[in-house]
């Protein structure tokens, strides 16, 4: 299968996950991960991973765009998300917030098959290592096998 994880990052936690996920699924996959802002065209991706953090209450416009001009290559692939930030550290009490305010924006932009949505805790350019196992796992269980 093969896996394009792009994401944006202001401080580098972001791209720390998206990292350690191509590390987790490389034996099984062929990856490559890519800042939105390197990426032209999105090929023979078959599954493509989206990752951005959360900044004033809204995910990265840089993020969005991306979504919105790649959304007709999108539609025929499978589409992934994952948001790193605060407000996941309050749970359950943020989790309306965190579905209308920081998952909407990035579904409604996508016209491809969602397979999965993962929210993670992160700093400011640093991220517990259980958030980087459940990033892990969770994208190990994307692979069709
Ligand atoms: C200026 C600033 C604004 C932020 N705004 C939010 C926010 O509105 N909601 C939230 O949950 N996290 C917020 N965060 C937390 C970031 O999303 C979090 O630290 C994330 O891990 C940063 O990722 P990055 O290092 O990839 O840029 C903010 C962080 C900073 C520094």
């Amino acid at each position: 299968m093969r896996v394009c994880i792009l994401y944006d990052s202001k401080h580098g936690t972001t791209e720390k996950v998206a990292r350690a996920i191509k590390e987790a699924i490389e034996e099984y996959a062929s990856v490559e991960v890519k800042r939105v802002s390197e990426v032209t065209t999105l090929g023979d991706c078959e599954l493509v991973i989206v990752g951005t953090p959360i900044y004033y209450e809204k995910p990265l416009k840089s993020i969005l765009e991306f979504l919105e001009k790649h959304s007709e290559e999108l539609e025929k692939k499978k589409v992934a998300i994952f948001i790193v930030c605060f407000a996941v550290a309050f749970r359950s009490l943020v989790r309306w917030h965190i579905q209308n305010h920081y998952i909407k924006p990035l579904k409604e932009r996508i016209r491809g098959e969602i397979v999965g949505t993962l929210m993670l805790r992160g700093g400011i350019g640093n991220i517990g290592e259980g958030e980087i196992e459940k990033a892990k796992r969770w994208a190990f269980r994307l692979l069709d096998f």
